[in-house]
């Protein structure tokens, strides 16, 4: 469907609380992430009905890769069979995967899953669903510099026409337009190295729920706030 105006063309998410979710419970922590794959789900569902163009979901951070090497499995094994089920459901929706981050230190199998997914998808229009997985904002904006310089040293790039675009064209996310609206579910106030350079306009809607209690509801009254609210670019 086409979008009402003042509707979001980017949404960006941090999804964060599904270890306290579960630990709420009483469950492990995989369950949580477990429950914050249904959440995923719904999130795709509700950008589509609003004709939102780009989600970007911070699946999986390049810091995470720090945690027990049970959890780590655990989300490994939980992405893979997401996107093993999911892909069809994708393809129905007219939704296009895509990944940002440093998806070769994924397990091989993740690799080849998402390579698939992507290239399965690859005709899709609709609603762009970009993945962060193994990302981190810091280690992006790195290697972006390391290309330009590579560029200046090449002898095809001058370093006094270095400018805020060509900073943006080699990021993970050149083809994307930067997000509109952040959303972070469980009340923390933090960015935690996700899209720093992109998000410098976004306007941020925190909510107090864990990402698994996140629903169709909650994402529509952020895309609520969001279109009430006067963006001014630094201007007037
Ligand atoms: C943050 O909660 C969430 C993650 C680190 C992983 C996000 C993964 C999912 C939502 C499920 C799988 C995703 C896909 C795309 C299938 P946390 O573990 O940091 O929670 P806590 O802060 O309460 O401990």
């Amino acid at each position: 469907m086409s979008a009402a105006p003042n509707t979001p063309e980017h949404i960006a998410i941090i999804m964060d609380g599904n270890g306290r979710w579960a630990k709420e419970r009483g469950l492990p922590r995989r369950n949580g992430h477990r429950a914050g794959a249904e959440s995923v789900r719904e999130a795709v569902e509700t950008c589509k009905e609003l004709g939102v163009k780009y989600l970007t979901l911070y699946a999986f951070s390049s810091e995470n890769w720090s945690r027990p090497q049970s959890e780590v499995d655990a989300l490994m094994v939980l992405l893979d069979r997401f996107l093993a089920e999911k892909t069809p459901e994708l393809n129905r929706q007219n939704v296009r995967l895509h990944t940002i981050g440093n998806i070769s230190r994924l397990p091989a199998k993740n690799q080849k899953r998402i390579t698939k997914a992507k290239e399965e998808t690859a005709q899709n229009t609709d609603l762009n669903l970009i993945l962060a997985l193994s990302y981190g904002a810091r280690e992006e904006i790195t290697d972006a510099v390391k290309r330009i310089a590579e560029q200046v040293e090449g002898g095809n790039l001058t370093s006094d026409r270095i400018t805020k675009e060509i900073l943006s064209q080699n990021l993970d996310t050149a083809a994307f337009p930067d997000p509109d609206l952040l959303v972070r579910t469980s009340g923390e106030l933090r960015l935690s190295n996700f899209l720093l350079w992109q998000l410098s306009y976004a306007e941020i809607v925190v909510t107090k729920k864990y990402w698994p209690d996140f629903k169709r509801a909650d994402l529509q009254a952020a895309v609520e706030e969001y279109s009430r609210r006067h963006r001014r670019f630094g201007g007037l």
